[in-house]
């Protein structure tokens, strides 16, 4: 093995990899972290190999080592990076990252549809705009909302891929991702792996063809970038990257060298998050204001036991629901103070929001969450002023808002 096959070596542990995935030809190049290329376009040595180099990449190949890289919407080094370092920790050949977490479900949906399998089996609840997405049919798809116990049932000769998301935003219900794939039998199973990460959970181990992250969460980790990722078989990076090409939703350079930077903390974000996390959920449900926690890491949460399995652990980010319903939730959310009231999860900072008024707006009234429903991701502060904030937010839920009269279910929007 040679020094930078060694470096990212699938034997390491995923802490290493972590650290060096994606940083094999450094020493190489004698610099101790990634160059930034902000380069949109490239030098052609000549029409002819300008040319062919511009073919290899627009049909989803890699560039050949001597190739022009031509145009920034077909390759860059930054976002190959941090691809290959997503695909060492998710165990997968590839990673094909994008724009953004939808821009990369977009990717996997249009190239369902190019394959000529337009019909989506979605398991419920999805991130709002991936039920959003689905449910409007932007894209050529047609879906067939399914529980994970009816897959099988409903997929079909024209089903292109099954939509699952474990945990799933914001119930935090577990899905098993081996009787989903055992159930879809040959179509592909697409995982969003956005709140376990790879450090929790590996679906492509597991089965799935896909496994999707908004990379805006986790794996940026820091609340300043938006991006999306797709870890993968050779011939599926080969179709997603197609997409990439003639789509334009290519992850920026800028947001990729953040991206590859933010996988080499990941391992002690995700850990240190979820130890804090585990003590908010526990303490949360003690709660008189509160009716029920949310969170894989209580036991009634999980029943078929799939932490310890199919996760190592349960993850950072949970749910609650309010005694007191939607006044009440609205009181908790506006009164936190540390923890910031803001959608997105999954950074180092605490964040609450109300999963039906907002990440969840768009979803069908049967299927949106609860009304009482608080989403809360748990960031790097102590868990002790995390509680403190949480308590007095819930005391205030107590004597109810101000003025309970402006306070009204939201008027949400249908699809
Ligand atoms: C589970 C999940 N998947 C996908 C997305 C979409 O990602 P992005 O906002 O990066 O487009 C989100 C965003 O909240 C999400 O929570």
């Amino acid at each position: 093995m040679d020094f930078a096959d060694y470096v990212s070596s699938p034997t390491h542990s995923l802490d290493t990899l972590a650290v060096h995935a994606g940083r094999e030809d450094l020493v190489a190049l004698g610099v101790h972290v990634p160059p930034l290329d902000q380069s949109s376009t490239y030098p052609l040595p000549s029409i002819a190999a300008g040319g062919a180099a511009y073919e290899r990449m627009a049909t989803g190949a890699r560039p050949g080592d001597d190739d022009s890289l031509v145009y920034q919407r077909l390759w860059n080094p930054n976002v190959d990076r941090f691809e290959r370092g997503v695909a060492r920790l998710e165990k997968a050949d590839a990673g094909v990252a994008f724009a953004s977490g939808m821009a990369a479900i977009t990717a996997c949906l249009l190239a369902a549809v190019s394959a000529g399998r337009p019909h989506i089996v979605a398991v419920r609840p999805l991130y709002g705009g991936t039920d959003h997405l689905l449910a409007t049919g932007l894209l050529g798809t047609r879906v067939t909302w399914a529980t994970a116990e009816e897959v099988g049932a409903k997929v079909r000769d024209d089903t292109g891929l099954v939509i699952v998301e474990t945990p799933a935003n914001p119930s935090l219900e577990l899905v098993d991702i081996r009787a989903i794939v055992r159930a879809a039998g040959d179509v592909p199973v697409l995982v969003d792996n956005t709140f376990a990460t790879p450090v929790l959970q590996q679906p492509i181990a597991l089965g799935a063809a896909l496994a999707v992250h908004s990379a805006t969460k986790f794996l940026g980790g820091h609340g300043d970038l938006l991006g999306g990722v797709v870890a993968t078989s050779h011939d599926w990076a080969l179709r997603l990257r197609q997409v990439r090409a003639l789509t334009g939703g290519l992850l920026a350079p800028t947001a990729a060298y953040q991206l590859h930077r933010g996988l080499q903390t990941l391992p002690m974000r995700v850990h240190g998050q979820q130890s804090r996390a585990k003590i908010v959920a526990n303490w949360l449900a003690e709660q008189p204001e509160v009716e029920g926690v949310s969170y894989p890491g209580l036991n009634e949460c999980d029943p078929t036991g799939l932490v310890g399995t199919q996760m190592s652990g349960p993850g950072s980010v949970l749910s609650f629901t309010m005694a007191g319903g939607y006044a009440a939730a609205t009181v908790v959310a506006e009164s936190c103070r540390l923890i910031t009231h803001a959608v997105s999860l999954g950074g180092v900072d605490s964040l609450i929001q109300h999963a039906a008024a907002l990440t969840h707006r768009p979803v069908a009234a049967y299927a949106k969450p609860d009304a009482a429903l608080l989403r809360l991701s748990v960031g790097l502060e102590d868990p002790a002023d995390l509680i403190a904030d949480l308590a007095q937010a819930l005391r205030a839920s107590r004597s109810g808002p101000d003025n309970a009269s402006s306070i009204e279910t939201p008027s949400l929007v249908g699809v």
